[in-house]
């Protein structure tokens, strides 16, 4: 059963977001699936660069739409998605240098921190954008 499971409370009404965002949850599945089947350390470095690109991605693209608009909210929002590349960099970091429990604790807090900030930081642009006519 995938860790994450996508359904349209998640949704913000935007198609190209909503895909990129259900493409973060597979990603995690992906790393949820690798660690279950215990694979080793440098597949599940992979799948972080991997997570950790296509996330840094997704955050361009969100604030090039956000400052496309002339969303208020845009200085704020970064800065939450700073703090998610720092700290999951950190947490890489660890992992590469082999500390142990590092996946569980990476996968358990990307999957906390995507729901809650899709659900309450990604959400309140949601009008915004539709009022803009954004799709
Ligand atoms: Fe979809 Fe603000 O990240």
């Amino acid at each position: 059963m995938p860790l994450m499971v996508w359904d349209d409370s998640y949704s913000v009404r935007v198609d190209k977001i909503d895909q990129q965002h259900k493409q973060l949850f597979r990603l995690i599945n992906q790393l949820h699936d690798a660690m279950t089947q215990g694979k080793g350390k440098e597949v599940l470095n992979q799948i972080f660069d991997g997570l950790i690109s296509y996330t840094s991605s997704h955050f361009s693209d969100e604030e090039r739409m956000m400052t496309a608009y002339g969303y208020p909210q845009t200085a704020s929002h970064r800065k939450e998605h700073e703090s998610l590349v720092t700290q999951v960099s950190e947490l890489q970091k660890e992992h590469a240098s082999g500390k142990l429990g590092v996946s569980i604790q990476t996968r358990d807090f990307l999957k906390s921190w995507l729901e809650n900030h899709i659900r309450t930081v990604d959400m309140k642009y949601a009008p915004f954008f539709q009022q803009k006519g954004a799709r």
